[in-house]
């Protein structure tokens, strides 16, 4: 065993976290954990992962769903084609390998959503091959302890750090390896303020004997975020409002949101009642504006969300708002999965106050 893992594996000896998906080698559920962890923290991912295997305890469960009951449970975790993909390998794990989850990362790889990560996380973990699971956290560790400027973002970075990390595995515990390099990321050599003081690494690193932690990983390019701007139309219309399916290749697939406008640019409101397709929704219908939004933020990751929501009745109880739209109870709303910031807005005041189905 090598100088860095023999240290790596002592350090977590004594730090690691108490976490669910380690108390298992049910390669099902480690499945389910390292999707869920791609997108969020370990402390939020917690609830989602207990909550996810409590009711989708098996393959055959999760194959067996609605995917609307899979994306309800997905609901606040974001990157729903995600939990789509999960949908469609459960279903294949179960027609097509009997229900047995692959052994290989060769096989792995082949479910749908599961990449190099993913497969090598699995392997390692349910199956103690001898791999690195090598993600953003990996990459930051080595790059500045072996003092690797080649941008982590471009395919020779990122086969210098893999080589590095293939290297250090340690081939008689990959699981314990693994889930202690994972540890050692988030909780001492995080991406901010790294520990480097507690760091039992310290005298060997590169970067901390050179000065330049706070340069590495080294990246070539900004994300780029694009920034778009949505009005929401809360259609109140007695007892009932409109929702509308997402589909297409657009963020939130197949989650539910309300009839929107999206523009380009900001926009008065003016601009949104007077707009084409404010007149192809509604007609020449009257619509009464209850209540405005502030125009509120939601940063994703390589797009910004400018959002604001109306909330209007419609003064025609029979009136169809023109469009792909399903016409549901308000009350009966909570029982569709809905991107966050709609749920967010819901448990607004304004949204109590106007948008009941009194
Ligand atoms: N992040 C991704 N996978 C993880 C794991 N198994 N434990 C802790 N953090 C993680």
């Amino acid at each position: 065993m090598n100088c860095f893992s023999t240290q790596i594996i002592s350090w977590y000896a004594q730090n690691k976290r108490d976490l669910p998906w380690r108390h298992t080698q049910d390669p099902y559920k480690i499945w389910i954990s390292e999707i869920m962890l791609q997108q969020t923290r370990v402390d939020q991912g917690i609830g989602y992962y207990n909550r996810f295997i409590a009711i989708f305890p098996t393959v055959y469960d999760l194959a067996n769903a609605p995917l609307d009951n899979v994306l309800k449970l997905w609901q606040g975790l974001g990157y729903y084609n995600r939990a789509c993909n999960l949908h469609v390998a459960a279903k294949g794990v179960v027609s097509e390998l009997g229900g047995k989850f692959p052994t290989s990362c060769g096989e792995l790889i082949k479910l749908k959503g599961v990449g190099d990560y993913t497969a090598s996380a699995i392997a390692a973990f349910a199956f103690k091959i001898p791999i690195a699971a090598v993600d953003g956290n990996v990459y930051r560790i080595f790059s500045r302890y072996y003092g690797v400027f080649t941008p982590i973002d471009t395919t020779q970075g990122k086969k210098e750090l893999n080589a590095l990390a293939q290297e250090m595995v340690d081939k008689s515990q990959p699981d314990v390896y693994n889930q202690a390099i994972m540890d050692f990321g988030a909780l001492m050599c995080s991406p901010k303020k790294p520990q480097c003081y507690d760091c039992p690494l310290l005298e060997s690193c590169y970067a901390f004997r050179n000065g330049c932690v706070d340069r590495l990983p080294a990246k070539s390019k900004k994300i780029v975020q694009r920034t778009r701007y949505f009005s929401y139309l809360m259609i109140k219309q007695g007892k009932y409002t409109y929702i509308h399916k997402r589909q297409g290749k657009d963020i939130w697939h197949s989650l539910y949101d309300f009839p929107m406008i999206e523009t380009a640019k900001e926009v008065k409101p003016v601009t949104i009642v007077k707009s084409k397709e404010w007149k192809e929704l509604f007609g020449k219908t009257k619509v009464n504006i209850l209540h405005m939004s502030d125009l509120t933020k939601y940063p994703l990751s390589h797009q910004i969300l400018m959002t604001r929501f109306y909330i209007v009745e419609l003064g025609s109880a029979a009136y169809l708002p023109n469009g792909d739209f399903i016409k549901i109870k308000i009350d009966e709303l909570a029982q569709y999965s809905t991107p966050i910031l709609i749920n967010n807005y819901m448990a607004a005041e304004a949204a109590e106050k106007y948008f009941t189905d009194r």
